[in-house]
């Protein structure tokens, strides 16, 4: 539709017809009378706020988008289609590994790809928005949702966030063939304390920028149309109805003109903070920041129309409101096809093809992270020794983790069913031998009933018998694979953990087993990083597979028989323990440093009881080569605007190794305290057996600019450390001087 006549068509609307257009209500809202009452008592809306609402949460399938879209159209004044948005976060059917997995990916291109794939099943099954990417930066293991984010580099995630946001909406000029994307949670959720979710957010204002807005702001230059407040303070401020973030930062510093939605009932939730008293002032807050939806609340429905006509809200605040809402309706041609060219048939055609299977298998390689091998155990040889898996996740197709909606554990190629189809069946056999949890109680919370639940657990005996089983397989094995790790429940959103470790059933079991004296191969299965202090010392080699998606199986049978070389590198560290949380490898420098200091003993930054480092650090991940980092050189000793920095790269072994050549910088003194260490480049090098070859890395003065003591964004002549390795804590270092 041309502009001037989406403008008529705003003047065309009553109030109450605007502020429909900035409700969105979920789909029970529109299934069937009799679905509809309980929630629409509850929220106080009235069947007139249905009949003119903007848009939909979490309904998808052409089918049921196509009814829900006809019936309101017919009833609709102006037929205005509904926006149909969801949470399509890392796989529509198709899914691919877990966001953390794919941080670990390091390829953004690869990623990217991906991301089209997501786009192109969730537009044929009729989605126009997806609450995707989910960037918020994570330095704490504790919280569930670090299974959403790329992880805790704010480089790394910022170019994933713009790699996901062009893979989603496939956008030429003014076309996008993909779905919108709608970026969250802004901002900084990531950092609630202690890493329990929905807690208070406080830090700096030059922390915010320096560090937790990068992937937001990536994502917004990229071209999303939307972003998502988060749940959380910042500043003693919920996002929700945060001036400073969403209207001095958002729209006026990075002229962000699309549509802001709130986050599920973040609207209302302002009165549970304690910034508003009521419905009015929780919306009058929220519209004021410039909030455009209000998803799942019926503040807006209920206030926003009287507080216009009272005067207490300027009524172009939501006169430019709507303007968004409709605009991305016409950007995404909903007016001319409101279905965007979903049917069934095409559906059909385009869910879970070979092709996306294989893109999914490919993603789930590269974001496996070989984190050990001792007496390089793997790559193993087929049917040359006897297997035996073992553990709760060896014939399970639940790999695709907790934010995999609209995906089907039965797409799932489990573990099981891959080692079956590569060995033989001598070589080859099965035992679960332990439960995932003692107890699942609290799924309760998840709806799951009473019977599901006792169905779940073992009784002592049974767990006594499995446990049996598995110890008399075991004594006829050579090699042992245990498929452990968290149940999908204990990460994701309100999956908040102080005991990150494995549950204590399964570590009780490992105990058991590596008793057995055989060759140990843990293949790890979780949401987060998980504290392996006990499993290092048990197993010969650790795999962190993540939720590794709908190929899942594939892709570690793949790596375990050296068909795929691992390449994965983490994007978060791992902790020794839980007590070390929060940590980051780019942390300030401190007056007591460990090494280096003038203080001895005792009075250095550091635990009584525990090593500073992560027992895993950022950027780590082994390969069944071994390529020699050698000769790291700078193109000068002074830099004005641009340098580069170069570093040969041997591959020792018979193996292809796909290396991640990592760049990092140290501003050693600036007008602020600046990080240790803070990735600024990377690579990732495909190597043949015994090849060299010369990585280059151009480095700009951009490169070097932070926050500085004035808050201006720039940088200060001075010294600069510049390291380049295999991890942030295996690398070589140069120096240089920024003139
Ligand atoms: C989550 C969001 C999600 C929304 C809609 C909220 O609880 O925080 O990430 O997009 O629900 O389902």
């Amino acid at each position: 539709m041309q502009e001037i006549k989406l403008r008529e068509l705003l003047d065309s609307l009553t109030w109450t017809e605007k502020v429909g257009q900035l409700v969105q209500l979920s789909g029970d809202f529109f299934h069937s009378e009799e679905l509809a009452v309980g929630p629409k008592k509850k929220l106080g809306i009235t069947q007139e706020t249905i009949d003119v609402v903007g848009s939909v949460l979490n309904v998808t399938g052409a089918e049921t988008i196509r009814v829900i879209q006809e019936r309101y159209l017919q009833n609709s004044r102006h037929k205005i289609p509904l926006l149909f948005m969801a949470d399509i976060i890392y796989g529509y059917r198709t899914i691919f590994p877990i966001p953390l997995g794919l941080g670990a990916t390091w390829n953004p291109k690869l990623i990217e790809e991906a991301y089209g794939v997501i786009a192109r099943e969730s537009r044929s099954a009729g989605a126009h928005v997806t609450y995707a990417p989910m960037v918020d930066l994570v330095r704490d293991a504790r919280w569930g949702r670090c299974l959403e984010s790329t992880g805790e580099d704010p480089q790394l995630n910022a170019d994933f966030a713009a790699a996901m946001v062009r893979g989603l909406q496939q956008e030429s000029g003014r076309e996008f063939e993909g779905i919108a994307s709608c970026v969250k949670h802004f901002a900084a959720y990531g950092a609630a304390e202690a890493g329990r979710e929905y807690n208070t957010v406080d830090m700096s204002e030059r922390r915010l920028r320096q560090d937790y807005l990068s992937g937001y702001k990536s994502a917004v230059d990229a071209g999303a149309k939307l972003v998502m407040t988060s749940f959380n303070t910042y500043d003693g401020m919920p996002a929700t109805g945060n001036e400073f973030l969403l209207k001095e930062i958002l729209r006026e510093e990075w002229g962000f003109d699309g549509v802001i939605i709130s986050d599920y009932a973040a609207v209302q939730e302002l009165i549970a903070h304690g910034v508003a008293k009521d419905e009015r002032e929780a919306t009058a807050l929220a519209m004021k920041a410039t909030n455009d939806i209000d998803m799942k609340t019926g503040c807006y429905a209920n206030e926003l129309e009287s507080l216009v006509t009272d005067g207490a809200i300027d009524p172009e605040l939501v006169d430019a409101a709507v303007w968004r809402v409709l605009k991305l309706k016409n950007d995404l041609g909903l007016f001319e096809d409101p279905y965007r060219g979903s049917t069934v048939e095409q559906e059909q055609q385009t869910l879970l093809t070979k092709e996306n299977r294989s893109l999914a298998r490919k993603v789930a390689q590269e974001s496996i992270v070989l984190l050990q091998n001792k007496g390089e155990l793997l790559p193993l040889e087929a049917n040359k020794n006897k297997i035996l898996l073992v553990g709760p996740y060896g014939d399970e197709q639940d790999l695709i983790g907790l934010w995999a909606v609209h995906g089907k554990s039965t797409d799932v190629v489990s573990i099981k069913e891959a080692l079956e189809k590569e060995l033989a069946k001598e070589t080859f056999s099965y035992e679960k031998g332990c439960g995932l949890l003692a107890d699942y109680q609290f799924l309760g919370e998840f709806g799951a009933t009473k019977e599901q639940i006792h169905s779940l657990g073992m009784t002592d005996n049974e767990r006594e018998a499995a446990l049996n089983k598995a110890l008399e397989a075991g004594k006829d094995a050579d090699i042992i694979i245990y498929a452990m790790g968290e149940h999908t429940m204990q990460s994701g959103e309100a999956g908040s953990r102080t005991d990150i470790s494995l549950p204590l059933i399964q570590k009780e079991f490992i105990e058991k087993m590596t008793e057995l004296g055989k060759k140990n191969i843990l293949i790890a299965i979780s949401g987060r990083p998980l504290t392996f202090t006990k499993e290092v010392e048990q197993m010969d080699a650790i795999l962190q597979a993540w939720f590794p998606g709908t190929e899942g199986g594939n892709a570690l049978v793949d790596i375990l028989f050296g068909k795929v070389n691992p390449s994965g590198r983490l994007s978060m560290g791992f902790p020794e323990n839980v007590g070390q949380l929060p940590m980051y490898y780019n942390e300030f420098k401190t007056g007591r440093p460990l090494n280096s200091s003038t203080h001895r003993g005792r009075f250095v930054t550091k635990y009584l009881d525990s090593p500073n480092e992560p027992l895993f650090p950022f950027g780590f991940g082994l390969s069944y080569g071994r390529v020699d980092y050698e000769e790291l050189t700078v193109s000068s000793k002074k830099m004005t605007d641009h340098l580069t920095v170069s570093i040969k790269l041997k591959n020792r072994s018979d193996y292809e190794c796909l290396e991640t050549v990592q760049l990092y910088i140290q501003d050693v003194t600036g007008s602020v305290v600046r990080p240790i260490k803070e990735l600024k480049k990377y690579e990732k090098i495909n190597l043949l057996p015994h090849e060299e070859k010369t990585v280059v890395f151009a480095l700009q003065r951009e490169d070097l600019y932070y926050y500085m003591k004035n808050m201006q964004f720039g940088t200060e002549a001075g010294t600069f450390n510049v390291f380049v390795g295999r991890n942030a804590n295996d690398t070589q270092q140069a120096v240089f001087e920024l003139l």
